[in-house]
């Protein structure tokens, strides 16, 4: 199976689980990247089920409304039951690196709204330590440099990532070479840094469910405790 082969079986399979447990006119979260636009399409089938969707992205709005799908603005909103959104890199307890796409501030915003996390990834992205992914960090651009050397004494080589702007007008630094031995601390500890918006660590609010695609067939892993959307 290619690696597009299983986005699209995993794609499916949270069709489904989204179909399954959502009350009549929901209104649901879409992430960002390859595995979500390919979780969008599969979205368009069951459409009139929904209400419409919060998108993480300015990229996932214009693929959700090119379906028919109506996006509504996350204020407009006062529940969403389940956000379903891929990842760099997840661990066993469903902690995540995320914003290999550069949307890691708008998905954990949304993320923070919604009941249940659904993570869809292949299983390249299941890892037994997190950290082999440079982490995204976004950052306002006039504490590019300071952010950076703030990180390089967290043990980390930030890398600007070029020509990239994200939808909230800021830059991302990319870092290489940290040790993730406590995510929840390192996470905290990075949006301490003034001039950070926020990084891509998932640990403080990590996935609930994770669908993991593999050439025998898509896996299902719950976090213990998760509770159910509806
Ligand atoms: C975007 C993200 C994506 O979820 C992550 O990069 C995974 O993308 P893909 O499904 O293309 O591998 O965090 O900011």
């Amino acid at each position: 199976m290619t690696q597009d082969q299983l986005k699209q079986a995993v794609a499916r399979a949270a069709r489904d689980y989204v179909a399954a447990n959502i009350g009549e006119g929901a209104i649901i979260g879409v992430g960002t990247g390859s595995t979500a636009n390919f979780f969008i399409d599969e979205l368009a089938a069951i459409k009139d089920r929904i209400a419409g969707a919060v998108a993480s992205s300015d990229a996932s709005k214009r693929r959700l409304e090119a379906h028919g799908i109506k996006v509504l603005d996350l204020n407009e909103v006062s529940e969403l039951p389940i956000y379903v959104d891929g990842a760099d890199e997840i661990d066993a307890e469903l902690m995540m690196v995320k914003g290999g796409g550069g949307a890691l501030t708008r998905e954990k915003i949304v993320a923070a709204v919604a009941r249940t996390f659904v993570c869809v990834c292949d299983q390249s992205k299941l890892v037994a330590t997190l950290g082999k992914f440079p982490l995204p960090v976004e950052v306002i651009p006039m504490a590019r440099a300071h952010v950076a050397r703030e990180l390089a004494g967290l043990g980390g080589q930030a890398k600007l990532r070029q020509g990239f702007v994200s939808d909230n007008g800021n830059q991302i630094l990319d870092v290489h070479g940290l040790t993730i031995a406590d995510p929840v601390r390192l996470e905290t500890r990075i949006n301490q840094i003034p001039g950070v918006v926020t990084n891509g660590l998932f640990a403080l609010r990590g996935a609930d469910l994770l669908l993991l695609a593999t050439p025998a067939g898509v896996k299902t892993l719950r976090r213990a405790g998760a509770t159910n959307p509806s």
